[in-house]
């Protein structure tokens, strides 16, 4: 049997940087991830790191290559009714965002763990956690080649996403879940071809929502808004092109120029907390406890948040036995969730289309938009949700 301090279920954002938090203050701890490394480093998602995370991934020592190549914006661009509006951030609020990928970021989270001793256990799947209401919760898992084992441990953080297992182990009686589904999603495409604009811009058409992103000089992360049922394979990249320019249209900026796609996919839309985050020993973290549609950029950003917290409240128990972090660690993550829920529904609200929307609904909308990019006291509210709530 391992046995180990923190038992962590999950090598995506929230357990690597957690991980690496409790490794930086003496506190031992073993991630179990059921996928192998290259699927894991190669997983292409989200694009956005907030002014914090950013600061924190330097902090921990996984933020070299993130300095160097990551891509700096001080604003985006908001598009509608053939009108373009930049919010900028760096002078409404005096932060910036980071435009690096997650993939870069795993990347770097596994080299710096594994350089530094850490234990990352790829292939290995975990299947249950008993004992939680034990000083030693265990977790049972499965190798890919057939093999098992238990992890020993005295906390178990369960970051292993919104399919994972831990939530699971939690008695349903004991969480309560709140959820809301939108009526449509993203198909996003990586492309070897250079961002049309130095920012992202966040198109509302009457056709549909686009999102320009990027991942650097020569490669764009695009979005389109798409049906819940969209079948990927009914969009030969072609098609993919013509309907972004048909978004795009009627704008000064310059053209996506078509390029080589390197990943297609097509991600719902959905909203969903459990509450509370904690079950006696078993911690959950990241998208294990709460998804946030993608228009607002929170969702990894969220998952670093809260091992922040827990970590912290880690450290206070293992330096002094105090419980008190520990306790009120559900509540602390909670109230910043429920703000990124509330900025990330806005969001989405605000930029897509609704076909359910009455010809008075579409009009709010507008002039939703329109409040936004030409009042000082709203564009500042969207820009200091966009670069990140204090982490504190
Ligand atoms: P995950 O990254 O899902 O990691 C969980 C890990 O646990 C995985 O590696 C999984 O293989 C592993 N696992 C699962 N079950 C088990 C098990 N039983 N045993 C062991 N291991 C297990 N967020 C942003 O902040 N900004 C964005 O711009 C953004 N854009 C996005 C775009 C797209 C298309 C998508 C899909 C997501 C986007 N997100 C964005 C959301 C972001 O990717 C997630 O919120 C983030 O990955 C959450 O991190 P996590 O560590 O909680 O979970
Ligand atoms: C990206 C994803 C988002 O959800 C978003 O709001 C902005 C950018 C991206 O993948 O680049």
């Amino acid at each position: 049997m391992l046995r180990t301090q923190v038992g962590i279920v999950g090598a995506g954002p929230a357990g690597l940087v957690l991980s690496q938090l409790l490794a930086r203050e003496g506190i031992e701890s073993i991630v179990l991830e059921a996928r192998d490394r290259a699927y894991v480093e190669g997983r292409v998602r989200a694009g956005v790191l907030e002014h914090g995370t950013a600061d924190l991934l330097e902090a921990i020592g996984a933020g070299q290559r993130m300095r160097a190549q990551g891509l700096v914006h001080r604003g985006i661009e908001l598009r509608f009714g053939g009108q373009s509006h930049r919010i900028d951030f760096a002078e409404l609020v005096g932060k910036s965002i980071t435009v690096y990928g997650q993939q870069e970021v795993i990347k770097d989270l596994i080299a710096v763990r594994l350089q530094q001793g850490g234990a990352i256990h790829f292939d290995t799947e975990a299947y249950a956690v008993d004992g939680l209401d034990t000083a030693r919760p265990v977790v049972r898992y499965r190798k890919a080649d057939g093999s098992g084992g238990e992890l020993a441990c005295d906390f178990v953080a369960g970051c292993d996403g919104f399919h994972g297992t831990c939530r699971n182990a939690v008695p349903p009686n004991q969480l309560a879940f709140f959820e809301r589904t939108f009526p449509f999603s993203w198909f996003g495409i990586l492309a070897e071809t250079p961002p049309a604009s130095q920012e992202l811009i966040y198109t509302n058409h009457e056709r549909g929502f686009a999102l320009i992103s990027m991942r650097s000089p020569s490669v764009s992360r695009l979005y389109l808004q798409c049906a819940v049922d969209e079948d990927p394979g009914a969009w030969p990249d072609q098609r993919y092109w013509e309907e972004l320019a048909a978004r795009l249209a009627g704008y000064d900026a310059p053209e996506v120029k078509p390029g080589r796609v390197l990943a297609r996919g097509v991600t719902g839309m959905r909203a969903f907390v459990v509450a509370p985050m904690r079950y006696e020993r078993l911690f959950l973290a990241g998208d294990a406890a709460h998804i946030v549609p993608p228009t607002g950029a929170k969702g990894m950003n969220l998952a670093v948040a809260d091992v922040l917290v827990l970590s912290r409240a880690l450290v206070a128990f293992y330096t002094s036995r105090r419980l008190d972090l520990l306790d009120a660690y559900s509540d602390t993550c909670l109230r910043r969730v429920w703000k990124a829920q509330r900025f990330s529904s806005w969001m989405t609200s605000m930029l897509h289309r609704f076909d359910a929307h009455t010809p008075f609904e579409r009009r709010l909308q507008l002039a939703e938009l329109d409040y936004v990019t030409s009042s000082r006291a709203a564009s500042q509210a969207l820009a200091e949700n966009y670069v990140g709530l204090p982490l504190d």
